[in-house]
This record gives structure tokens, C-alpha cells and sequence, in this order.
């Protein structure tokens, strides 16, 4: 009821009236008025301009003038130079307003139905902690009045816009952000301070030098949750004409045809009989020594009775026929994890000295992590990857698709986060001395936070430009790889190297399309004009007769990049999808993948499936994830190698086990072709398996179970017919700009 009369008054134009009124009365009328009540009321405002101050500030009087007064909507056009030459008033009635807004908004949320704050969100493990919305979304929705939220959105983002384009004074804006981030997603104004401080100046920037309004802004801001797609105009990424003779011919299976492996023993199956004794954390406080002499996981499997590849796969001599990729994602390093504090707190991160005093015993963080909105402490990623080199001493290369630093987005700054990226890379090379690391970048890598402006405005750069983040990181992967970046990686942040002979690895930047970076709403078309680059790198790398594995941090077909650039990638993909082999991203921290269609053998519509997007877990628990690592298996070094992904392999830590007995323990949850019983790793293989998910409710509880990386509360909280449904449409939506392949039940055969 309320946010239909909020609604309603948006649509009528009088926003720019609500921005001169205390907003307390509105508070008390709400309530009680009708709709028509309440049009009637707005106009009266038209005489303001003639009350004193102290009517304004009086509630009473308001109340009861306001009924007596005759309108005139003219009047409407001399009330606002009026009440901006007397300067006080102005700003008392402002002030009213931030005080207020954030009430009324959650007093509009909490009519809506009082029950449903306990909905937790649920596709809440993705990385938007910016303000939460994901969350308040999804209570919002789990009522099944998302439209409604959405209006809710439109209305805040437009007083927000308005403020800014009348040119109010930008204190008076940053508290009103301050206190609807408080009523709506943290109770904790030095949270919300740091995180609306953060953003100010470019938002502010970007509001008044871009065509941008509410509806874009919610568009944005809620992805696909019920308020359209953010789309300005549309535009297309310049695509060279196909080559004739790069119209493939159906992949042909992988040239090696692995079997699957059957010949694990997991570390669970020894799980509960293996003593667990010397393997006791580092104490609060005391991190790790170097990776030699630290423990010995003898608690493991011995090494010779864990997998290597499959049986007769590798080759001796110099090239291998099937290579081992490392992908590490997300690990969230912490350096101010403390052990017993409390995990329960009201910021988006937990488990610091910062988060207070814990309420209760269960609110203690866990010695190795936890499954609260706490991230990595050191010894955590440590032990994983000391894990790693035990059980996989092989890997050829190692693949780090950021967001390196932790949650705690209201207190970041440049230098800890250069200061973390550092730390987290000389930690990678402890491990990896000689093996070549090829790393992107994540959002949480930026400051502000999720903040990537186009480098291609100079105007812009010069203001507000990351020279600073991606100098700082190419000087890291220059040091990981082992040999200099291309200039392309300090001008945006992405780059294309030649990593084995005829295999390109090519890191994008995709922040660029991420749904919270607002540099989206200055520039939408081509952000940091990467696309364009991919185009050529992609052109060249087909001329050379090499093909090309995609990495980065978020997902292009992941619903948080804008559906609009996804669109483009995805046709930059239909024209290159015999040259791109692979792709691997994180950010979701789920394990995920993602389908891509191609055009079919009359080169029209959406109908093979041509690509797979993986989309890897993350290496620490944040939140309700079991910390995690995975390896795969490509096609290696010899005369027929495609180059395709040939196999993966997952292995995660049960947490809850690891605090409960100190003792941190590895295990193989899955290899993707022996238990989703794959064929081939090929794409129309993935396709099939959407299809005998969505007849078979047993495998999808299987990939469920993977897909939380076997967690207890990830588990606990389970996966119904309606998230199945969601689920198993996600992967074949990606590109959110075509047709639903999924528009009611499951996908239907034959496509
Ligand atoms: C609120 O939730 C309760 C119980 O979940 C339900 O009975 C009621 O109809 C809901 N009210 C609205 C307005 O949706
Ligand atoms: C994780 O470990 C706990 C404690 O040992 C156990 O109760 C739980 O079942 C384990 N979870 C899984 C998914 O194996
Ligand atoms: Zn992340
Ligand atoms: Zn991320």
C-alpha cells in the first residue's frame, strides 16, 4: 500500500516537489490516505513558498493547511527558485528528507509482508556486497512482489538523481545514501559511511555528465530482478566477416579419449578412520611459516595413492600430452582473521578484531574459517595450496582469476589493496617458484570498490583512472608469468599471451561489464573498448592457426554483467568459437557453468551449442561454501592437440569438520566426466546434461551438491523444484538479449 502511493507520486511528476518536503508527514499520512487523498494533497504544496519557516519545520501545520489550500500546478514552476533563494529553509527541509526516506522505505518493505524478512537470499554466495541488495532483493521477491521493489527502487534512484541534477549540496546527498544503506542493508553508519564515501565524487560526476535516470540506474542495479535489462541504445561490437574456412565441422571428440577415472580413492572415503592428531592449526595470530616445514599431511592420502591424470594420458618425454591448470579463484585473503571473534556482526564482513564482541559461544569464527560472512585467513590458503603441491605436483600452469582482498568494502584503500595483491601473490609463488601464474582481475582489486572507469575517456582518466591498480598488478603478473606483460594489461587491465605453442591465453578485464561498476552508466558502449581488442586479438590468434582459452573474473553470461555487453561477447564468440576453446571465470564463488548457442549450419538463430563458460568455486568460504580448488585437464602438447578442456576435478575442505576437530582436510568431491557421466566435455555434452537434469531430480540434487561444493549449510538449505528450475535456466540464458530457451518447465529437446 505504501509503495503504491510512492509509486503513484513518481509517476505524477511531483518528485521534484518531495525533495522540498519534510518528509514527516508523509510518514504519518501514508497510512492513512487513499490514493486520491494523496494526489490531492501534492498540489497544495504549490504554498510553500508562503509559509514561514516555521511551518515547514511544524508537522501539525502542514496538516492542517494543506486541506484548505486551492491549487494551481503552475504555481509548481515558481515554488522551487523560491525555496532555493532562502538558502536555510532549503536545507532544513533537505535534512528532513534524509532523515526520513530511508523510514518510509522500510516501512513501504515491511507492509509489504512483515514475514518474509527470513527469506535469505539465495543465489546470495555472488560477490555483490556493495549494498546488500542482494539480500533485501531477495526477500523482497521471495514475496513474489518484485515488480514492487523494483518501484521501490526507481522511486529512491530518482530523488537521487534529482538531488543531484538540481545541484544540492553533495553532504546533504551522501547523507541521505548513508541512511538508506543503513535502513536497507547495514546497521552500521561507519559501514555505510565508508562504503557511500567511497563512491561520491564519481557517482556524483557521473550523474551530472551522463543521460542516466532511475529506471537505468535500477535496471542496473537489480540485474535480471525485475526491472528490465539496462540498455541505453543499442550497439554492436564491429565483427570481421567469417573466414570461409573457419566455419567448423562438428568438433570431433576430444583427440585423447580419456576414460573416465574410476581409480580415486578420496580423501573422504579415508575421512573418518584416518587419526588426525599433528594436524593442529597455527594459533590465533600466528600465521603461516614458509610452505616447506610447516606440517606434514600425512592425514591426506599419500601421495601415491591420489590421482594423477588418468592412466596412460601422460607421456614421458618433453611434451605432455595432457596438461594440468590449477584454477584458483576468489581466495578473499583476510589478513585480519581472528580466530574467536565474532562472525555474527553487522557489516558485510565478519571475523575481524572489528566486528565487536561475539553474542554467543556459536558466534565465534572458526579456527580455519567460516561459514559466516567471514573470508580467508592466511593459514587457510596456505594449507590449500600446500595440499595443492602435495597432491598435484605436476600442474603445468596456474590460472587466478582475482578478488584477492577481502570483503571488508567499507575500509579498503589503494595501498592495502596493492599491499594484499602483493602478499597473495608472493604467497602463490611460494608454491609455484617455477610455474608460470596468469592472473585477472577482480573487482574487489579496484578502489573504490567494483569502480572500473573507460580508459578511453581521457577526460575521465585523468580524474578518476586506475593507472595505479593495473600498473600495480602487471608488475605482479609480470613477475608470476615470468615475462612481461603486453602493454594492453597497464592501458585496461586485459592482455593476450602465448602461453604453450598454438594455445593463447587471453585475461579479460570483465569488470567492464559488471552491473555495480557505475562507470557503466557514463559509458556503456564497449567500456575500456575491450571488446574491440578481443576482436583483433581473436583475428590475429585465427590467422596464426592458434587457439584460445578465455580468463577472468566475472562471467560474461553471469547476470551480473550487463545483459548488453554479454549480448556482444556472445557474438563475438558465434564468429570465433572454433578459435576459443575454453573459458574459465569465478566471482560467483558457486560452481557453475554456462552454456553458449551458436548459430545453426544456416548461420541464423541460437541453436548448437557451441561454448562452455566454467565458472570455477572459490577458494574460501565465503559464505555458507566449503573452501575449494579445481584442476583441469587440457588437451596437451602434441601434433593433433585441440586444446580442449578434456576433464576437471574438484576438491574441497569440509569446514565444518576442520573447526570442529582442527583438523583441515582435502578431499576430491568430483571429477566432471565420471560423475555427471560426461561423454566428453564438449558443449553439446554440458547441454545434454541440462537436459537430463531437468528430467532427473536425483542428478540434480548430485550437481546441487557440487554446486555448493558439498557445504553443510549450502546443503542444509537445499534446492526445490522452483531453484532447480532457475538453476538449469540460467545456464542455457546466458545471453539475456535472446530468446529463453527456458520459458516454462524444462528446456525442450532438440534445440
Ligand atoms: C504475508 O505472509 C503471510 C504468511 O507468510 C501470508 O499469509 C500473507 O497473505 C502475506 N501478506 C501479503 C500482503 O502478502
Ligand atoms: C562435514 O563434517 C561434519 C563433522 O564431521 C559432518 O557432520 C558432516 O556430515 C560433513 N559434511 C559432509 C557434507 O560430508
Ligand atoms: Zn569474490
Ligand atoms: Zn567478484
Amino acid at each position: 500500500m505504501h509503495l503504491t502511493l510512492l509509486l503513484h507520486l513518481t509517476l505524477n511528476h511531483h518528485f521534484t516537489l518531495l525533495l522540498h518536503l519534510t518528509l514527516d508527514h508523509h510518514l504519518t499520512l501514508l497510512p492513512h490516505l487513499t490514493l486520491d487523498h494523496h494526489l490531492t494533497l501534492l498540489p497544495h504544496l504549490t504554498l510553500l513558498p508562503h509559509l514561514t519557516l516555521d511551518h515547514h519545520l511544524t508537522l501539525d501545520h502542514h496538516l492542517t493547511l494543506l486541506p484548505h489550500l486551492t491549487l494551481h500546478h503552475h504555481h509548481h514552476l515558481t515554488l522551487l527558485p523560491h525555496l532555493t533563494l532562502h538558502h536555510h529553509h532549503h536545507l532544513t527541509l533537505l535534512l528532513h528528507l534524509t532523515l526520513h526516506l530511508p523510514s518510509i522505505f522500510l516501512q513501504a518493505i515491511s507492509t509489504l509482508n512483515s514475514s518474509t524478512s527470513s527469506i535469505e537470499s539465495d543465489s546470495g554466495s555472488s560477490d555483490h556486497t556493495t549494498t546488500n541488495t542482494n539480500s533485501v532483493t531477495d526477500r523482497i521477491s521471495g514475496t513474489g512482489l518484485g515488480f514492487t521493489y523494483c518501484g521501490a527502487c526507481r522511486f529512491l534512484a530518482k530523488i537521487v538523481v534529482g538531488y543531484f541534477r538540481l545541484g544540492a549540496p553533495s553532504s546533504l546527498l551522501v547523507n541521505l545514501l548513508v541512511k538508506i544503506c543503513y535502513a536497507i542493508a547495514y546497521q552500521s553508519l561507519s559501514v555505510c559511511r565508508g562504503i557511500i564515501y567511497q563512491d561520491m565524487e564519481s557517482l556524483i560526476w557521473i550523474i551530472q555528465n551522463s543521460p542516466t535516470n532511475g529506471e537505468e540506474i535500477c535496471a542496473l542495479l537489480l540485474g535480471d530482478r525485475g526491472c528490465g535489462e539496462f540498455q541505453r541504445s543499442p550497439w554492436k561490437v564491429p565483427l570481421p566477416p567469417r573466414r570461409h574456412s573457419a566455419v567448423p565441422p562438428p568438433p570431433p571428440h576430444p583427440h585423447l579419449d580419456v576414460t573416465p577415472t574410476t581409480h580415486y580413492t578420496s580423501d573422504a572415503e579415508s575421512y573418518n578412520s584416518t587419526p588426525v592428531g599433528h594436524l593442529t592449526g597455527p594459533p590465533p595470530g600466528h600465521p603461516t611459516g614458509p610452505p616447506t616445514g610447516y606440517v606434514t599431511f600425512g592425514s591426506s592420502s599419500p601421495p601415491g595413492h591420489l590421482i594423477g591424470p588418468p592412466p596412460g594420458v601422460v607421456s614421458s618425454g618433453s611434451g605432455k600430452k595432457v596438461l594440468k591448470m590449477l584454477h584458483l579463484t576468489d581466495p578473499h585473503y583476510d589478513p585480519d582473521y581472528v580466530v574467536g571473534s565474532n562472525a555474527l556482526c553487522d557489516a558485510p564482513l565478519c571475523c575481524t578484531s572489528d566486528s565487536g564482541p561475539p553474542k554467543e559461544e556459536s558466534a565465534r569464527a572458526g579456527q580455519w574459517g567460516d561459514y559466516r560472512n567471514c573470508d580467508s585467513p592466511k593459514w587457510l590458503l596456505h594449507h590449500m595450496l600446500n595440499h595443492i603441491i602435495t597432491n598435484h605436483p605436476d600442474i603445468d600452469y596456474v590460472v587466478c582469476t582475482g578478488d584477492l582482498v577481502p570483503h571488508h568494502i567499507w575500509r579498503i584503500s589503494r595501498e592495502e589493496n596493492v599491499a594484499i595483491m602483493k602478499d597473495m601473490s608472493e604467497l602463490l609463488q611460494q608454491f609455484f617458484p617455477s610455474t608460470p601464474i596468469y592472473g585477472s582481475i577482480g573487482n574487489h582489486e579496484s578502489f573504490p570498490r567494483d569502480s572500473f572507469p573507460p580508459p578511453e575517456v581521457s577526460e575521465v582518466w585523468s580524474k578518476f583512472g586506475l593507472q595505479w591498480l593495473y600498473d600495480a598488478v602487471s608488475e605482479r603478473w609480470e613477475v608470476m608469468m615470468g615475462r612481461p606483460v603486453p602493454p594492453s594489461a597497464r592501458y585496461g587491465g586485459f592482455y593476450s599471451i602465448l602461453a604453450r605453442p598454438g594455445l593463447r591465453i587471453i585475461s579479460l578485464n570483465t569488470n567492464y561489464c559488471y552491473r555495480l561498476n557505475w562507470w557503466v552508466l557514463y559509458k556503456s558502449v564497449d567500456p575500456g573498448l575491450m571488446l574491440t581488442w578481443l576482436v583483433v586479438e581473436l583475428g590475429k590468434a585465427e590467422a596464426n592457426g592458434e587457439v584460445v582459452h578465455i580468463i577472468g573474473h566475472i562471467p560474461p553470461f553471469y547476470v551480473d554483467c550487463f545483459a548488453q555487453w554479454g549480448h556482444q561477447f556472445s557474438r563475438v564468440l558465434d564468429r570465433f568459437s572454433h578459435v576459443i576453446r575454453g573459458q574459465f571465470y569465478g566471482h560467483s564463488h558457486m560452481d557453475e557453468f554456462r552454456i553458449h548457442y551458436g548459430p545453426g549450419p544456416d548461420g541464423s538463430g541460437r541453436k548448437r551449442p557451441v561454448g562452455v563458460q566454467y565458472i570455477t568455486p572459490n577458494n574460501g568460504p565465503y559464505h555458507n561454501l566449503n573452501p575449494s580448488y579445481r584442476v583441469y585437464y587440457i588437451d596437451g602438447d602434441h601434433p593433433h592437440t585441440t586444446r580442449d578442456v578434456i576433464d576437471y576435478e574438484t576438491w574441497v575442505m569440509n569446514l565444518t569438520h576442520a573447526n570442529q576437530y582442527n583438523s583441515p582436510h582435502w578431499y576430491h568431491l568430483y571429477s566432471a566426466r565420471r560423475d555427471l557421466h560426461l561423454p566428453s566435455l564438449q558443449p553439446r555434452h554440458w547441454h545434454e546434461l541440462v537436459q537430463r537434469m531437468s528430467r532427473d531430480p536425483a542428478l540434480f540434487q548430485k550437481y546441487f551438491r557440487y554446486q555448493v561444493q558439498d557445504s553443510d549449510p549450502g546443503l542444509a538449505k537445499g534446492c526445490d523444484g522452483e531453484c532447480r528450475h532457475k538453476t538449469l535456466c540460467s545456464i542455457v540464458d546466458g545471453d539475456r538479449l535472446t530468446p529463453s530457451r527456458c520459458r516454462r518447465g524444462p528446456p525442450p529437446p532438440g534445440y
